[in-house]
């Protein structure tokens, strides 16, 4: 045990297979039951040219063929957040292999806020049920016989959940490499000194977890990389290791934030990923459009 209230324990070692999309700079996982064939997908990506309103799959067909060729029954696809870099995948995967949609219960929130900003009409339900499971702060479930919880760790966003699969935890946007710090906070509901808490709620995980990230940007040009572990996050990690005090990464993380674009792909990305994935629905002629708001982000 350790000196957070959740539940952990490292001697359940998950198989975790990354892939690392460098069009956003997004890393997917799925990760494996040590004691059975089950398996989970952690935030995967659907790519899409912008540019072009093109939508293809390459990324989580690579996911799926991992699956399939490893013979391995997909029982989750988690979402740690509702991402506002790429698209998610998971309704593309979920309809070849199954497997429950899970987000944190805060994604009404998120679905609430931008269902204004998109002038979504009723039709958009702003009540989470796009998504099978809606996830509470210290929820468990299983992943075959390995026991999966979940931490609400708001902040980037309000609706960021981390999850917790034996030794190996799935930060979502709530951490980055320890040279890379920490993700923004000043989208909608958002918040620096509540991300910092949440950040601290990781950071009291073992020393000895697995911390598994959702971007990497390969800082100052080092090769992308994707896992590190509480102790080194804890010791080194540029803008909350070494003990950095709230208002020191509050201050810092307010200035940076001011100085930030915003990310290429938010507008289709928040589009499509408050609806779980799915692309909004299709107009009389059986086409399907994304909207532009033009200044409300
Ligand atoms: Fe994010």
């Amino acid at each position: 045990m350790s000196g957070s209230n959740y539940p952990v324990d490292l001697s359940v070692k998950p198989e975790v297979k990354a892939f690392f999309d460098p069009a956003t700079n997004t890393i997917s996982y799925v990760v494996k039951d040590p004691s059975s064939s089950a398996c989970a997908v952690v935030d995967s990506v659907m790519d899409i040219d912008y540019a072009a309103g093109r939508i293809t799959y390459d990324h989580a067909d690579e996911i799926i063929a991992h699956i399939r060729d490893n013979e391995l029954e997909l029982e989750w696809l988690i979402e740690t957040h509702v991402h506002a870099d790429h698209l998610s995948g998971a309704p593309y995967i979920q309809k070849q292999l199954g497997g429950k949609l899970g987000i944190g219960e805060k994604i009404t929130v998120i679905q609430e806020t931008f269902g204004k900003i998109f002038n979504e009409g009723t039709e958009f339900q702003r009540d989470g049920s796009q998504f099978d499971m809606l996830f509470k702060d210290g929820d468990t479930y299983k992943i075959g016989e390995m026991t999966a919880m979940v931490m609400c760790t708001p902040g980037h966003t309000p609706a960021c959940m981390v999850h917790v699969m034996g030794n190996a935890t799935f930060t979502g946007d709530t951490l980055f490499m320890p040279d890379s710090g920490s993700a923004r906070a000043d989208f909608p509901g958002g918040d620096a000194a509540t991300l910092y808490d949440s950040i601290q709620k990781v950071l009291a995980l073992p020393d000895d977890m697995r911390l598994f990230m959702c971007h990497d940007y390969g800082q100052n040009g080092r090769e992308i990389q994707w896992e590190t572990t509480v102790g080194e996050e804890k010791e080194h990690n540029i803008h909350v290791g070494g003990g950095k005090s709230k208002e020191e990464f509050v201050k810092f993380r307010t200035e940076r934030d001011a100085q930030l674009a915003m990310p290429k792909l938010i507008i289709p990305s928040l589009q499509v990923n408050m609806r779980a994935g799915q692309l909004p629905p299709s107009d009389d002629t059986g086409r399907t459009f994304l909207k532009v708001p033009i200044n409300e982000l």
